[in-house]
């Protein structure tokens, strides 16, 4: 398992704080990001995305987890992505889809599940790990694997510093 070049601990007390991470990390995002979503069933990371898409100017109601559809796209002034590989069987159903493609896209990528198919994503990303601590507070784990995702790694820890999240 290849090092995180860096990483950063959130605490969101409440779904409020997540939806205002979100905003922190929606204005840093740029064409061709690519943000891996893990956590169990139920953390946070459709409300994750929701935030991101409000943040872009699209309708959330619109994006929910894709249950028939591996991937969702949104446009906007950054086109996203989303994805959630949690009902994908096998490699041969997730790149028969030709779902990859938009790896190397010009829009933002979010994946749900992406811990399940390790190999899909490129080696430069940034993963955030949900993990449920309380009943509306959530630990956020993110870990920036190479250098162009590095950049939101020290953007969030700069815009954290003069806000209202702790270590
Ligand atoms: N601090 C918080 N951050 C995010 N969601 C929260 C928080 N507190 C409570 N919630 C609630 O937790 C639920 C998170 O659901 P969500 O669909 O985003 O999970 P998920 O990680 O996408 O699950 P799945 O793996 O099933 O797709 C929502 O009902 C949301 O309202
Ligand atoms: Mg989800």
């Amino acid at each position: 398992m290849p090092q995180p070049l860096s990483s950063l601990f959130v605490t969101c007390q409440n779904e409020e704080q997540t939806v205002r991470f979100a905003e922190y990390l929606g204005e840093l995002l740029q064409p061709g990001d690519i943000i891996a979503l893990n956590g169990t069933l139920g953390a946070g990371k459709t409300r994750f995305v929701r935030a991101i898409a409000h943040f872009f100017g699209i309708d959330e109601t619109a994006v929910s987890s894709p249950t028939y559809l591996i991937v969702q796209s949104y446009p906007a002034h950054i086109c996203l992505h989303h994805f959630d590989l949690y009902r994908i069987r096998d490699e041969e159903e997730l790149y028969g889809s030709g779902c990859d493609e938009f790896l190397d896209g010009e829009g933002v990528c979010l994946i749900e599940w992406a811990g399940r198919f390790p190999g899909f994503l490129p080696k430069d990303h940034l993963e955030i790990a949900f993990e449920v601590t309380g009943e509306n507070a959530r630990q956020l784990v993110l870990s920036a694997f190479g250098s162009k995702h590095e950049r939101l790694v020290s953007g969030l820890k700069k815009q954290l510093s003069e806000a209202d999240f702790q270590d």
